[in-house]
């Protein structure tokens, strides 16, 4: 079992990593305050690991409604929204309601905003069942639906009051989207935990999974995105380094219709192109960012983004959201565990970049 702590301006919560038979429910959360409890839950997840959850409430005395709902992007919209309010109406949730998120970062977008903007907010737990979302989403408080195309458009900054991981819930993700997570794992040791990187060079692939050093590579993950959230709860600074890789991996996504990669993997490809901007702009070692492109390799993620149009590419990344007035904000690695962001990157080292993440 692993402990850490976020500490967010707004809050400070428990992070517990480790078996959900260890959880301990009863000495992490203040039971006594806390009033009725509705739990939503990803159908398919819940199907796997329903019985083990209530379980794990059981030993602690709480017996809460459940409402399942269907995973999937299309999900995150209001009309989800609306029924997730339905459930907590009919269940007379009130403001000493607690709500239970147990799902991917899908289910925990959405029910988080549910939780958020509930009766001006309820506090909410954060169960996650997919790799991205133990390491990557259900820490950080940002919640939120798409609206129309725009992803992530409609949301609020509302912290959870306790995040509960149990490494053991993998053992169901598709291999694929396992491997997905591992991105994400890879990007928060490039940023700021080269240990990390080393953690995933020595793991053999296939044992991953069923290996003890799974929770310590998830908690290590963790870490940085605790820190980085402690030092900048709302975006307005250093958390935009979490987004290493991401400019070229979300104009990656959206040039193949978001069908040939998922999230991670295109994030996989952009790390790898940002690690060569990097050895063009800030000096990083062009061998070390090729250990990065052979870790990648070694977990099973693409690498390379053959027959994307690069123009097209150029011109999905200056309508990137995360542009701001000054411009393109990159994030870069002069040596792995170390990132900065620079407005000042000439378009021609950015097309290099990405020109050698394109051929096959
Ligand atoms: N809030 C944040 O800070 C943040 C950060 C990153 C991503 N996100 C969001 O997260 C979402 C993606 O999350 P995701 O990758 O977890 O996707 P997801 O929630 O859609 O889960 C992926 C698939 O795996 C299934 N699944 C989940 N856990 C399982 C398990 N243990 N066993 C078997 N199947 C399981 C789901 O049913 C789904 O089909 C996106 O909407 C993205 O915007 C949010
Ligand atoms: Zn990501």
């Amino acid at each position: 079992m692993i402990d850490l702590e976020v500490k967010a301006k707004s809050r400070t919560y428990p992070v517990r990593i480790g078996s959900w038979r260890d959880w301990d429910l009863r000495g992490l959360l203040d039971l006594e305050s806390m009033g009725a409890w509705a739990l939503v839950a990803d159908k398919r997840v819940w199907e796997h690991w329903g019985q083990d959850l209530l379980s794990a409430f059981g030993s602690a005395g709480i017996d809460p409604a459940v409402l399942t709902l269907e995973a999937g992007e299309p999900m995150k919209s209001h009309d989800s929204v609306f029924q997730v309010y339905d459930f907590f109406l009919q269940h007379r949730l009130k403001r000493d309601g607690v709500v239970v998120v147990f799902g991917g970062g899908v289910l925990g977008d959405l029910v988080g905003f549910a939780a958020a903007t509930y009766q001006r907010g309820v506090r909410y737990i954060q169960i996650p069942s997919t790799l991205l979302a133990m390491v990557d989403s259900a820490v950080g408080g940002k919640t939120g639906v798409n609206y129309r195309n725009h992803k992530n458009m409609i949301g609020a900054f509302h912290q959870p009051d306790a995040v509960l991981v149990a490494p053991e819930w993998l053992l169901s993700l598709p291999q694929r989207e396992f491997r997905a997570g591992l991105a994400e794992v890879v990007k928060c040791g490039a940023i700021r935990d080269p240990q990390l990187l080393t953690l995933l060079e020595e793991a053999d692939p296939q044992r991953l999974l069923r290996s003890t050093v799974l929770e310590e590579v998830i908690a290590r993950a963790l870490a940085v995105k605790a820190a980085v959230v402690g030092e900048d709860e709302t975006d307005m600074g250093v958390r935009h380094i979490l987004n290493y890789g991401h400019t070229f991996g979300h104009a990656i996504e959206s040039a193949t219709s978001f069908e040939r990669f998922l999230h991670g993997e295109a994030v996989a490809i952009g790390m790898v192109a940002a690690a060569q901007l990097s050895t063009r702009t800030v000096g990083m070692d062009p061998e070390a960012a090729k250990r990065l492109e052979a870790l990648l390799v070694r977990h099973g993620l693409p690498v390379r983004a053959p027959h994307v149009d690069a123009e097209n590419l150029m011109e999905l990344m200056t309508m990137d959201k995360k542009a701001s007035a000054k411009g393109q904000r990159w994030v870069l690695t002069p040596e792995w565990g170390k990132a900065t962001v620079s407005t000042q990157v000439p378009t021609e080292e950015v097309r290099r970049a990405l020109t050698y993440v394109l051929e096959s």
